[in-house]
């Protein structure tokens, strides 16, 4: 395999090439002496991976709280021994959002809660005055990523989505090679996201377990008993197969694939249109987010597809040994990645690590860029986004995007698999206006998103 152009590049080179981020002016910075206090929302395994990830990637970071719903989470006390040793000072737990924002000495929150409470606990953060980081899928709607960027730009202040191949030195040389016409011209990208899985069985409903506010982890979704097949008080749970709470496999995993498809193509507005087919075809289950989804975007110069489904035991997601060292995948079994096909030539580019490889004829390698797990430049980049008053990257406009790509591709399958056209300066579909109940979720009592935030 021969090395060119792009080989051999050091990541300092790299992140020199160019990246998302801009000089925006913000209304303040954190503490004069620098220091960057921070709250976690959701202390599941994500929240609490960024916090350490956060703290680990940046001096003069303090965390003062832990908040959870679910006081029976274990390994808390653990975290909060490691950083009590770290930074002199012991984190508080809390089970309400609302005593950090509270605190007018947290400058910033990580708001790792399932996606229904994304955009709420982060439009409250920001009227509290706190840079926010907020995991993906940032929104559970259209509509919900309207609001978030309205409230990032009234009050001013960082707001980085947790995709976080946006901080991937790998993702912006693929966007500057492609750029560069080395693939001739895009006619066909396509996405991956082919994972394992199995058939899901409903669960009866249930008391709410001790120490669980079942009421405020629903929040703004509509209020229903307490179901294990919805929620579990030691791991991640089932809340992604149900609408009120996710967008099942699509908004997990296959949302970073297509934002860092977006990315490579130099952030493309709305498709024009989008058409699936698929559903609970693996194995029959009787769950509302389908197991299966082959989805069309037509982007008017290109199309894009996304393969998403989680049935298959032989394709496999990137090796650790892959993730963090100068090593290429097996493309053919990779899960999770990108195709992009030009009038030239082929490039596999992979998510979460795996870098990009060009290819010609007979599978021949022409250019290449190895890449890495990218976590820790989008810590880093969060930190110093606050503190030299920038935009971040996984800016908000972008990761609405991105996670729209999600909800339209969700709401053709409600609607029946039907090809829907999408009209991108009103948000709105224009062939099938039944569609457009879709846009905006239901909310309730004090949980309800304002429409001015
Ligand atoms: N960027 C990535 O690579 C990546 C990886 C994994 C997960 N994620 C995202 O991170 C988020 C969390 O994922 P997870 O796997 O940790 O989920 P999880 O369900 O295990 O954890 C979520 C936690 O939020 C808590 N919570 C719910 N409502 C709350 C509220 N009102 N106040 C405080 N806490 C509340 C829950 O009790 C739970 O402990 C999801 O959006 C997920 O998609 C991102």
């Amino acid at each position: 395999m021969k090395r060119r152009s792009f080989i051999g590049s050091t990541f300092a080179g790299a992140i020199g090439l160019t990246t998302g981020s801009s000089v925006l002016p913000l209304s303040s910075l954190a503490a004069p002496n620098n220091r960057v206090v921070l709250g976690l929302i959701g202390c599941g395994g994500r929240g609490r991976d960024v916090l350490s990830g956060i703290t680990r990637e940046n001096e003069n970071v303090e965390v003062k709280y832990y908040c959870d719903v679910n006081e029976t989470l274990k390994g808390i006390q653990e975290d909060i021994a490691k950083h009590s040793q770290r930074q002199k000072s012991k984190p508080v737990f809390v089970n309400d959002m609302r005593k950090v924002f509270d605190d007018r000495e947290v400058d910033a929150v990580v708001i790792a809660t399932p996606e229904h409470w994304h955009v709420l606990a982060g439009i409250w953060a920001l009227q509290a005055g706190k840079h926010v980081y907020v995991e993906k899928n940032p929104t559970l709607s259209i509509w919900e990523g309207q609001k978030l960027i309205e409230a990032t730009k009234r009050y001013n202040k960082v707001v980085q989505i947790g995709f976080q191949n946006r901080s991937a030195p790998y993702a912006f040389s693929a966007r500057d090679y492609i750029r560069s016409g080395k693939l001739g011209k895009v006619v066909h990208v396509k996405c991956y996201n082919m994972l394992s899985g199995g058939k899901w069985t409903p669960a009866p409903d249930a008391e709410v377990p001790r120490g669980l506010n079942w009421d405020a982890w629903q929040g703004p979704a509509k209020a229903v008993p307490y179901n294990p097949g919805r929620h579990s008080m030691t791991g991640r749970g089932g809340w992604l197969d149900f609408w009120s709470y996710g967008g099942g496999a699509l908004s997990d995993d296959a949302s970073h694939v297509m934002d860092l498809a977006r990315l490579a193509l130099g952030d493309p507005s709305h498709p024009k249109s989008v058409y699936c087919s698929g559903g609970n075809i693996a194995f029959n289950s009787q769950k509302e987010t389908p197991e299966f989804l082959n989805i069309t975007y037509d982007f008017g110069d290109y199309a894009m597809t996304c393969e998403s489904g989680n049935f298959q035991p032989y394709m496999t997601k990137k090796p650790q040994e892959v993730r963090f060292s100068d090593k290429f995948p097996y493309w053919p079994q990779m899960a999770t990645k990108i195709e992009i096909y030009g009038t030239e030539r082929l490039m596999y580019l992979g998510r979460h690590g795996g870098g990009w490889q060009v290819v010609e004829k007979d599978g021949k390698v022409v250019d290449q860029f190895y890449g890495y797990f990218p976590d820790k430049y989008h810590f880093k980049d969060f930190i110093d986004s606050i503190r030299q008053n920038r935009t971040p990257n996984g800016e908000v406009t972008q990761g609405h995007l991105s996670a729209s790509l999600v909800h339209l591709a969700d709401i053709a399958y409600r609607t029946g698999n039907r090809h829907l056209f999408f009209d991108a300066a009103t948000e709105k579909f224009t062939n099938y206006p039944e569609a457009n109940q879709y846009l905006k979720g239901h909310y309730r009592g004090i949980y309800t998103i304002p429409e001015k935030p």
